[in-house]
Parts: C-alpha cells; structure tokens; sequence
C-alpha cells in the first residue's frame, strides 16, 4: 500500500466520505511542523507527532475495527522524509516507518475547520410550532428516515403518521435505529388502564406535563409512544418545548431559573421490586446558559429536603415554571390518531395527555425508548450512504 512505485490514493480506513476533497498542492518541512498547501489555495500546519498518531497503516490502524493502535509516547525529534504524489502526503519516518495520507482527508481534518458533522443544532420551537409529519412508508426509506431523525434532534419530536395496526410495530421501527432502551416497565410497555396500576400512566388520569423516569442517573433520551387505539373519550396528548419554555423563564424570572438549575431536589419512584432515586436539579444548564436537560415529573418528586428557609422560595420558582409549561402559549395539543407514533426527546420536551374515560372506549398506546446515541448515528451512517 505505501509502495511509492505504485502509489495509489491512500486508505484511510474512515467510513466518513473524504475522497472528494481537494488535492495537495505541496508539504513543507517547518520547526517539528509540515505546512501543507492544497490545490485550491487552503493551507495548514501539522506537528510531526500530530501526523505519525494518525497513520492509518494496518500496523497504526486496525485494517478490520478501523480502531487506534498507535500509542503516541515516544516525542518525534527527527524530521520525516516527506513527498506529495498524485495530491497525496507521503512520509518516511527516521525509524523507516512509513505513513501515506489522503490530501482530502488531511483537507476535512485540518483543525482550522470543525470536524464532518451532519447532525442538526437543536431549535426552540417558535410560535404555532407544528411537528414534522413523516409517513410509515416514507420512514422505511433512507431519506424519511434521515428527515425523522433529523427533525427529532433539531425540533425535539417528530409525528409518524399512516403506521399499521399491529401490536409490537413501535419495537419494530425502534429496533431500525438502535436497541430498545430497557427500564423497570420492561423494553416496551403498554399505555392502558390497567387494574394494578404502578404507574400514573397505567390509569385513565390527565397526565400533567412531565419527563420519563427522572428518577434515573440517565433518564431514557428519546420516547416513541405508539397509538393503536384511541376511541375513548379525553385522552389528548400534549407536549412543550423545555429549550422554549427555560428561554422564556430566564426572561420572565431569572432567579426562579437560577433556583430550579442550582437546587438539586430528589426523584423516586417505589414499588414490591423497585426503589429508583436520584438527587438533581429540576433544570440542567450548559456553560454557555442553554439548557442541557430537564427533570420534571411532579408525580415521582420525592420528599423536598432542602434547608425550610429555602422551601418557599423553590415552591414559588416551581409554581412559576409550571404555569409557563401548561400554559396556551406554549403548550401543543392534538389527538393521536390510531396508527400514529409520535417520538420525541424525553430530557427535553414534555409530554402529558388528558384524562379520558375508559368508560366511553378504548385507549391503547405502545411505547418504548432508544439512545440519543443510535439516533445520531443513524444519521451519521445515512450521510454516508446517502452522500
Ligand atoms: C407515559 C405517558 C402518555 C399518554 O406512558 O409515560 O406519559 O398519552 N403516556 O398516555
Ligand atoms: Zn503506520
Ligand atoms: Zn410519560
């Protein structure tokens, strides 16, 4: 492969498209440093010990797991001997070791630029926000899939629409992405009213808005509620933004939003078999003030153990957050319709539902939960085929 006889364009052993980026122009030997140059007028600096960590060399990289096995201890005092051939970087090290890389993938990982990235920046839902529709068909096909994807990352849920009526469909497409994310409701539930409810969800009761399990170290990251039957009466579902509603909490109150982020409080959830607690704030802030992730669920709030002399003002943040989030302004309402699946991003947006009457019909939702990790790379590895 290094032959420099034969020379052709060097594997990089990188599933992420990067051959058709432009070709070396020339490489030029700097203190400890190469200044390559490409063919279209960009330029970069690269440390010698920067570009031996990186040789993809069967020896240096894994040729089946793509893996790292260079270990980069030993500092790099001696200039390697270096050529551009065919827009390529080849270079022999002092040791004889010798390291081909692609101009184009030298091109698309210089650190001037930000690594590939084909994954959405999260959206706050603007005013009259409606769900991206995507059809059962449609998410079969790479390119619905990709816009199902990429709508729940950005918008923080997605509404399929035209699904069939058979029981276990939701652990059918979950199963597209990624493993069913297992809880102690087992790796799918039933959403019904049940006769030995453990759960809030298992009655017939509204359901004020709220997040899965943030009783949990890590709550589930995303939701798929299946809906095969909905002829009861009541029952509508409802959903809010948190990344809207934190937004408009900073600007309405800031020190409510600072005592809800900076106030851990407890979360548990108890049954015969179970005690699943967690101690956190209700807001999870970035460095940068946006939000990382909510804990909001008033039904497996645990015992508020905080010093009485900051009880009222906590009850008085909360108090205002909850009004935010169930009010007209920022919370969405709609009928799931049988057939339908909405997905969203539970440590994001809320959902709750009315109650219904289970007197007047049957109401039957299937549910289950993926990693955020299987959803971005779905879409990683859909750039790839799609490109
Ligand atoms: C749940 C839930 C909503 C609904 O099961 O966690 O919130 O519409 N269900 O029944
Ligand atoms: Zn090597
Ligand atoms: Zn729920």
């Amino acid at each position: 492969m290094n032959s420099v006889a034969t020379p052709g364009a060097p594997d990089m052993q990188e599933l992420f498209p990067y051959a058709d980026g432009p070709r070396l122009a020339s490489a030029t030997p700097d203190t400890g440093s190469i200044q390559l140059k490409w063919q279209n007028g960009d330029t970069t600096q690269l440390p010698w010990l920067w570009l031996r960590d990186h040789c993809a060399c069967a020896e240096c990289r894994h040729p089946q797991t793509r893996e790292r096995l260079y270990i980069p201890l030993v500092p790099i005092a001696v200039a390697p001997e270096m050529n551009v051939i065919n827009g390529h970087l080849r270079l022999t090290w002092a040791d004889g070791h010798r390291s081909a890389f692609h101009g184009g993938w030298l091109h698309q990982r210089r650190p001037e630029v930000a690594l590939p990235n084909v994954l959405p920046e999260a959206s706050a839902w603007r005013d009259h926000f409606t769900p991206e529709r995507i059809e059962h068909a449609a998410f079969l096909t790479e390119k619905g899939e990709q816009a199902w994807l990429t709508a729940i990352l950005r918008d923080g849920l997605a509404l399929l629409t035209d699904g069939p009526l058979v029981e276990e469909e939701v652990s059918r497409l979950a199963e597209k992405i990624g493993p069913q994310r297992a809880t102690n409701f087992g790796d799918r539930f039933d959403v019904r009213s049940k006769p030995n409810p453990n759960n809030a969800a298992y009655t017939a009761v509204g359901l004020a808005l709220h997040i899965d399990l943030p009783n949990w170290h890590h709550p589930p990251d995303i939701q798929l509620l299946y809906c095969l039957q909905n002829g009861a009466s009541g029952g509508e579902s409802l959903f809010a933004d948190g990344v809207r509603v934190v937004e408009a909490l900073r600007a309405q109150d800031p020190s409510a939003l600072r005592t809800l982020s900076e106030t851990p409080i407890d979360f548990r959830f108890q049954d015969e078999a179970h005690d699943i607690a967690m101690r956190a704030p209700l807001i999870d802030l970035n460095a940068d003030g946006s939000l990382r992730e909510l804990r909001f669920n008033n039904w497996i709030r645990d015992t508020l153990h905080l010093p009485a002399e900051q009880m009222d003002a906590w009850y008085r943040a909360y108090r205002t957050l909850w009004e935010l989030f169930h009010s007209d302004e920022h919370q969405l309402e709609f009928t799931l319709e049988p057939g339908q699946m909405i997905a969203f991003d539970n440590r994001r947006v809320l959902h709750g539902r009315r109650a219904f009457d289970p007197n007047s019909g049957q109401r039957h939702l299937q549910g289950t939960y993926l990693d955020r990790d299987m959803l971005e790379s779905r879409l990683r590895v859909l750039a790839r085929q799609l490109h």
